[in-house]
Order: C-alpha cells, then sequence, then structure tokens
C-alpha cells in the first residue's frame, strides 16, 4: 500500500478531519469573541499540527516496515490533547460566555487539568502502563512535593475560593486597608490577584494572602448603585457661626454640584470638632464614578472655597494665641458699656419697647440676657412652666401647637422687632406654644421683675402687651378649635369604617360590595 493511500486511511481512522473541522469552527467563534486569548487557538493548532506530524512519521514506519509504536502513541496524545484544547476553547470560552454563563477562568483550568490526566491515562494503556497505578504508588513523593508546595497550594486554593464565591471579581475597585490607595482587580490568576493602581503600577497579591486578609471593595453596597462617600475637610475659624458655614457650603454643592457629585442622596456638611480656635468641618458627598476620586474631591474644595469667601467666611489660620489681659475695672467698665450698648440697639427696634424713656431703656438693658439658638432648637415648649419673655433680634421663629400630635399644627412665624412668651409671662400659666428657631435665631430675654418694673413705671405698655395677648389668644383657640374638628373628623371616620368592617364580615360581603 503506497503512503497517501494508507496516510488517508489513518487520518479517517483517527477521524482528524472532523478534528480539522472543529478547529475551523472554533476558530471562528473564536474570532468573534474578542476576550479569548489568540495563544489558545494556537495551542490547538500546535497540537493539531503534532497530530498530523506524528501520524504522517507513523504511517512512514508502517510502509517501510518498521515495527515502533512510539510515533502512533504520540500522534494519539496530540490527538486527544488537540480535542481537549478545541473542546474547551469551544465549550467553555466561546459558546457558554455567549448564553451567559461564564465559568471562572481556574474552573476551566481546572477542568483542563483534569482533561490531560485523563489523556495521559489513556495514552499510558495504550503503551501498556498503568499511569493510575504510577500515581497512586508514589504516595511518598507525592507527600514531599505537597508540603514544599504548601504555600503555592495555599494560594491556588485562595484563587479558586475568590472565583467561586465572586467576593472580588474582575473590575472591582479594591483598598486593601483603611487608607490605603484603591486599585482596579484586573486578574485574578492561579496563584495571585493583580491590581492596578492610579499611579500606573500594578500590585500583585498572592491569593493566599488575599483571603486571609480584610479588603474592602469601593462602591459596593447591597440594592444600591456602586458609588462611596467621600469626606473633605475643612477648617474654619472657632467664632464663625456654625450654621452659616454649613448652609454656604451644603448650598453651592446641592445646588451646583461638580461633576460626580450625588444629588441623591445630596451632599451635607457636619462640624467635627472644635479645637484650638478651630471648628472641623467634613463635607461628604457620594461619588458617582469611584474613578476620579481627589480630582472631584478637589472640586469639591474649590466650590467650598469660593462659597465661603462669597458668605465672607474664611478659612483658619492656624495659629496658638496665648491671651494675657489683665482685668481692670475700666476694661470691665467697657466690656459693660458696649454689652449695654448692643442691647439697648436690640430694645429700640421691638415696638413695644421702642417708646419708652432712655432711662428705663437703660435700666432694662442692664438685665437683659443674650440668647442664641441654633436651628430647630425650641425656645420656649408648650406645656412648660417659665416665665421669660423674648425679643428677638435677628432670624426667624415659628409658634407650634399640638406637642403630643404626630404632626404639630404652625400657628404663626415670628421675625426681627417681634417678641414672644408674653403669654406665660402676663398670667403665670404653662407655655400655650412651642416657640422653635426657624433659622439661626438671635433673642434677648427678659424676666417677670424687669417687666414688673417697666409696668409699674409705664402702666400703658400692659394695654399693648394685652392687645397682642388678644389677637395671639383669639389665632391661637381658632387654630386649637380647627385642629380638634379635624382630629374630630378623622376619629368619626375611622370609627365608621371600623363598624363597615364588623356589617361585612356579619353579612359575609366582601370589600368591593
Ligand atoms: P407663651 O404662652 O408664654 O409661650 C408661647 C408663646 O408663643 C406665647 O407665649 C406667645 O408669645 C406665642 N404665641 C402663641 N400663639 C401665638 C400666635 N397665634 N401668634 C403669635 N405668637 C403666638
Amino acid at each position: 500500500m503506497s503512503f497517501w493511500s494508507l496516510f488517508g486511511e489513518q487520518l479517517w481512522a483517527a477521524r482528524t478531519p472532523i478534528l480539522i473541522l472543529a478547529y475551523i469552527l472554533t476558530r471562528a467563534l473564536s474570532r468573534l469573541s474578542p476576550q479569548i486569548e489568540r495563544y489558545h487557538m494556537r495551542a490547538a493548532l500546535t497540537l493539531l499540527l503534532g497530530h498530523l506530524v506524528a501520524l504522517a512519521i507513523s504511517t512512514g514506519q508502517i510502509v517501510s516496515g518498521y515495527e515502533g509504536h512510539i510515533a502512533g502513541i504520540t500522534s494519539f496524545a496530540f490527538e486527544l490533547l488537540a480535542i481537549i484544547s478545541i473542546g474547551v476553547t469551544a465549550l467553555f470560552r466561546a459558546v457558554l460566555p455567549r448564553v451567559g454563563l461564564r465559568l471562572p477562568r481556574i474552573l476551566v483550568d481546572l477542568l483542563t487539568g483534569v482533561g490531560v490526566l485523563v489523556v495521559f491515562i489513556a495514552v499510558g494503556r495504550r503503551a501498556g502502563f498503568s499511569v493510575a497505578g504510577l500515581i497512586t504508588t508514589s504516595a511518598v513523593v507525592t507527600a514531599v512535593i505537597g508540603f514544599s508546595l504548601q504555600d503555592t497550594l495555599g494560594n491556588i486554593m485562595g484563587g479558586l475560593s475568590l472565583q467561586l464565591d465572586k467576593s472580588i471579581a474582575v473590575g472591582d475597585w479594591v483598598s486593601l486597608g483603611p487608607g490605603e490607595p484603591a486599585g482596579r482587580v484586573t486578574e485574578v490568576r492561579w496563584r495571585y490577584t493583580a491590581i492596578e493602581m492610579r499611579t500606573w503600577d500594578t500590585v500583585i497579591v498572592p491569593n493566599g494572602v488575599l483571603v486571609k486578609s480584610k479588603v474592602t471593595i469601593i462602591g459596593r453596597s447591597t440594592g444600591q448603585p456602586a458609588w462611596t462617600r467621600r469626606q473633605v475637610d475643612f477648617f474654619i475659624d472657632f467664632r464663625t457661626s456654625p450654621t452659616d458655614v454649613i448652609e454656604a457650603m451644603e448650598k453651592v454643592l446641592r445646588n451646583d454640584p461638580p461633576a460626580n457629585v450625588a444629588r441623591d442622596p445630596a451632599p451635607h456638611v457636619l462640624l467635627l470638632s472644635t479645637k484650638d480656635s478651630v471648628a472641623q468641618y467634613a463635607v461628604r458627598y457620594w461619588l458617582t464614578d469611584v474613578v476620579p476620586d481627589d480630582p472631584t474631591d478637589s472640586a469639591v474644595r474649590i466650590r467650598c472655597w469660593f462659597a465661603l469667601r462669597r458668605a465672607g467666611i474664611s478659612l483658619a489660620i492656624p495659629a496658638a494665641s496665648v491671651f494675657l489681659t489683665q482685668e481692670t475695672p475700666e476694661r470691665a467698665e467697657r466690656k459693660t458699656n458696649r454689652e449695654i450698648d448692643q442691647r439697648l440697639r436690640a430694645l429700640k427696634k421691638v415696638d413695644l419697647f421702642s417708646g419708652l424713656t432712655a432711662k428705663l431703656q437703660r435700666a432694662l438693658a442692664d438685665q437683659l440676657e443674650f440668647m442664641p439658638f441654633a436651628v430647630g432648637e425650641a425656645v420656649t415648649r408648650e406645656g412648660e412652666k417659665d416665665d421669660g419673655l423674648f425679643m428677638i433680634v435677628e432670624g426667624h421663629a415659628l409658634v407650634r401647637i399640638g406637642k403630643d400630635h404626630e404632626t404639630p399644627k404652625e400657628v404663626a412665624r415670628l421675625g426681627p422687632g417681634q417678641f414672644f412668651g408674653e403669654m406665660s409671662l402676663m398670667t403665670g400659666e404653662a407655655r400655650t406654644a412651642s416657640v422653635i428657631a426657624a433659622t439661626e435665631l438671635l433673642c434677648y430675654r427678659m424676666n417677670k421683675s424687669a417687666f414688673q418694673q417697666i409696668l409699674e413705671e409705664t402702666p400703658m405698655i400692659a394695654d399693648q402687651v394685652a392687645e397682642v395677648l388678644a389677637k395671639r389668644k383669639t389665632a391661637l383657640s381658632a387654630a386649637q378649635n380647627e385642629r380638634d374638628e379635624s382630629r374630630r373628623k378623622r376619629e368619626v371616620e375611622s370609627e365608621k369604617q371600623d363598624l363597615l368592617g364588623r356589617i361585612r364580615g356579619f353579612f359575609g360581603l366582601d370589600a368591593s360590595q
């Protein structure tokens, strides 16, 4: 028989044409999937060529009457390896990922390894020796190798578990410790995980280390977008009102957030601490793209810097001052005079007291107490006993009733020049309403004895206060009645619904009837 006809026969016997066809198809498929590395197909081609060459040598040997089997077995081994190489690439790298089933790379490698082992066993059997027996009888060698490969095996198992439980995936942004720079996972290999840093460096972390240490996955939170909260600190003179600082920064960041700053949840500002004449503020915002973290921090700092400048607030100058002031009677007097002047100015703004004689105003100013309140603070609480009268110098306050209700009712809004607290002062009864600071609120408080002095000297004031008091009392009872009426309506409605339910239940009607 001629070489070529025997070669053809051998090819068909080994089903090589089918293998070549499978290779061509897989190659075409792999061209459609750019993520398949080219070397897989190159390896398959090399094995296929090895198989063909070995088969040709074996055919040549048969034709020339040579008895040896090595070339035939080699061709068989190459053929099986080519089948595995083409099969794994076609199934696990080309077809399954297309239907949404992407096995971890390590698992694919592991399956390939098992396939190669099976090939060795099959080839060994054809060659007349038992590879399986060889593996089991060399237990001591296996133990020695296993012991020396302890770390490597730890890394491999680590890599396997990382891939299987999907705790860290390629593309995740991770940080390997608090304050450590973040990097993007680019590969989870058998032995290590590669993390590309922003510095264009790559950190190689052995998988064994990775599974044992704490890793922060940036922007991963159940049910939330892949955003992360950032904090930018500001240091401002502690004498500046925190309300002004917070308002200036929150306003600019909420109305006009820089790129990659989320609108919802909105950025917010906190007063973190006050120490050594410096108040530390934290601007917190959610970063919608974890990549440009420092540039976005910088944009936030710039926005806030300008907003603070516009509000006339300057950043703290690191300074340590030692105040060595001798408290002399003159200095104390100067201070008192300055304070009294301020109080007189405040009194003049309140209609009720602006008409008092200068002497009385001065006597009254002596007894006023300065009382600043932050937004949301209660100046008076409904139902509490207290007899102070408050004059508003700056800011606004809300008058509310119904402290025991879910939604208290707003009765009035008071501003600069107005006063409150006169009802308890005049009648001695508990506070009729709660007065809450709607903005930062600056007030002066006058106690009962000071007010008594004014009444004695200017009795007509009682008239004016009584008029305001009467008007407010009427408005208050109207608001109370309105609230009682709506509550009564709600109670009747709920009673009605309750009875309706019982009637329906009694007659077996469903709710739609
Ligand atoms: P007093 O009851 O001492 O404490 C709560 C204060 O809220 C009350 O005095 C009034 O000064 C003020 N207040 C109550 N009702 C009204 C109203 N309708 N309009 C404005 N202020 C009010």
